[in-house]
C-alpha cells in the first residue's frame, strides 16, 4: 500500500513486565511510560500513525502502528478506536481495509461523516505521531479458512473497508474463490481504490468489479443506479452458487438483503449505522431516577433514548465502541429496574450481567454497575 510511513516500532518492554508483574499499578506505569515513548502501556493495546492518504473525496486512510499488546486481526473484522477530542475520548468501530502485513502495521480507512466527530477528526485533523487506543479486533465477517466457495461482495459507502481487505487477502494468494464484487457511492470522486480494484480485475479472471453511483451521472466506466434486482442478476447470474456479504449502512444492507438472501447460497451482512429504534411513545415520555452504584451517582435520564446516550448527556464517560450493540464494550450489570431494547423492543424486568448501554432504555427506575 502506498502510504507515507514513519519506522519505528515501540520495544517490547516484555522482562520489565515480568518482574514487576506484581508490583506494579497498570494506570501509573501508563503515566510514566508514555512520556519515554507515546505507544508504551502496560496492558492497554495502542496505536501510533504512521501514514496518511487521501483515498477519495471524503475518505482517508490511515497506517496505524500498534504496541505488542494487538493481537491482529483477519480480513474482514473490525475493532474499536479512540481518539482524544476537545478533552473528550471519542471510541468508535473500524475495519482495517488491507490485509494483515508482514510489518505489523494496520490500516484504516474512514469516510468523513458529516457533523461526525471521529471521522472528521480522524480525516482532517489526526496527525502523524499521534495514538490512538485501539481495541482487540472481533467479528464473524471473514472468509473460511482456507477460502472456498463463489462470493458476492456487496459495499455501500464506506462498507468497502473490510471487504476490501478480503480482497487485497485473496489477491495475495492468487484469487483461489471467485469473487465479484459490486460498489455504491454518491458520487464518482467518493469511489475509494478505484485504480487498484482496476487492476485486480484486469490481472484476475476470477474477480469481476461493477462500480455503481448513485447521484452522478453513468459514465464510461461506472454506472448509474441504486442496488435491484435486475442489476443483481445481470452481474452474477449464478447469485444462487454465491454467498453474499453485504456491509455498509443499515439501509443499504437492509434492501441487499431483501434482494438476495432467499436467493443466494448464504448470505452474511454487517451494518455500519444502528437500525431505526422502535419507539413506544407512551412508555418512553418522561424521566426515570438512574442510580450507578459503584460511583455513587444518582442523576435522572430520559426514558426512550439509549442509556450510553443519556449517560454521555450527562457529562459521564461510560466505556463504548459500536455503540449498536455488537462490540460488547458498553455491557455492564444491571441490579434492578426494567430496561427496553431499542432494536427489538424488548422489556428486561430481571437483574442482568451484560446490559448493553448503547441499544437499551430506562424504562423504571434502575440502578447499574457503574
Ligand atoms: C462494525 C463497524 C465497522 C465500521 N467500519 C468503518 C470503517 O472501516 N470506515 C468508516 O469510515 N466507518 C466505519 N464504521 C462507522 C464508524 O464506526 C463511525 O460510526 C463513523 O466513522 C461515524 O463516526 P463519527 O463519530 O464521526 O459520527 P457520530 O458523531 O457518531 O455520528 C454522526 C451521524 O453519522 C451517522 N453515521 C455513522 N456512520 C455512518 C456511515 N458509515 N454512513 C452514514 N452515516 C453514518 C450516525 O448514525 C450519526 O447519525 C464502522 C461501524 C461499525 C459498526
Ligand atoms: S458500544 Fe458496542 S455494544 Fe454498546
Amino acid at each position: 500500500m502506498n502510504v507515507v510511513a514513519h519506522p519505528a516500532a515501540p520495544p517490547r518492554p516484555g522482562l520489565f513486565k515480568r518482574l514487576g508483574a506484581s508490583l506494579v499499578v497498570p494506570a501509573v506505569f501508563d503515566f510514566w511510560a508514555s512520556r519515554l515513548h507515546s505507544t508504551w502501556s502496560w496492558d492497554r493495546p495502542l496505536a501510533r500513525i504512521v501514514g496518511r492518504r487521501v483515498e477519495s473525496c471524503d475518505s482517508t486512510t490511515l497506517l496505524l502502528q500498534p504496541n505488542r499488546h494487538w493481537t491482529g486481526f483477519r480480513p474482514g473484522q473490525h475493532m474499536n478506536i479512540g481518539a482524544e477530542i476537545d478533552g473528550t475520548r471519542i471510541v468508535r468501530s473500524y475495519s482495517p481495509s488491507d490485509a494483515p502485513r508482514a510489518d505489523g502495521r494496520i490500516a484504516i480507512t474512514v469516510k468523513a461523516i458529516p457533523g461526525g466527530r471521529l471521522s472528521r477528526h480522524l480525516c482532517r485533523d489526526a496527525k502523524i505521531g499521534d495514538v490512538l487506543t485501539l481495541g482487540q479486533a472481533f467479528g464473524g465477517m471473514t472468509l473460511p479458512d482456507p477460502p472456498e466457495g463463489r462470493w458476492l461482495f456487496l459495499a455501500g459507502g464506506s462498507g468497502i473497508t473490510p471487504l476490501m481487505a478480503m480482497i487485497r487477502a485473496q489477491a495475495a494468494a492468487g484469487m483461489p474463490v471467485p469473487i465479484a464484487l459490486m460498489y455504491w457511492a454518491g458520487t464518482r470522486d467518493a469511489l475509494c481504490f478505484v485504480d487498484e480494484l482496476r487492476a485486480l480485475a484486469a490481472r484476475h479472471a476470477d474477480f469481476h468489479l461493477d462500480l455503481i453511483v448513485t447521484r452522478d451521472d453513468a459514465s464510461s466506466d461506472v454506472r448509474h443506479g441504486r442496488i435491484d434486482t435486475v442489476q443483481l442478476s445481470a452481474f452474477v447470474p449464478d447469485l444462487h452458487q454465491r454467498r453474499v456479504f453485504a456491509c455498509g449502512p443499515n439501509d443499504f444492507v437492509a434492501t441487499a438483503r431483501a434482494l438476495t438472501e432467499e436467493r443466494a447460497a448464504a448470505f452474511r451482512a454487517e451494518a455500519f449505522t444502528p437500525a431505526p429504534w422502535i419507539a413506544d411513545d407512551d412508555a418512553d415520555a418522561g424521566e426515570v431516577t438512574l442510580t450507578l452504584a459503584l460511583s455513587g451517582h444518582t442523576l435522572d435520564v430520559p426514558r426512550g433514548v439509549s442509556l450510553l446516550s443519556a449517560l454521555e448527556a450527562a457529562g459521564l464517560q461510560p466505556a463504548s465502541g459500536c455503540r449498536m450493540g455488537i462490540c460488547n464494550t458498553c455491557a455492564c450489570g444491571k441490579r434492578a429496574g426494567t430496561t427496553r431494547h431499542l432494536q427489538t423492543g424488548g422489556v428486561e424486568h430481571e437483574p442482568v450481567s451484560a446490559l448493553r448501554l448503547c441499544v437499551n432504555s430506562a424504562r423504571s427506575d434502575l440502578t447499574l454497575e457503574l
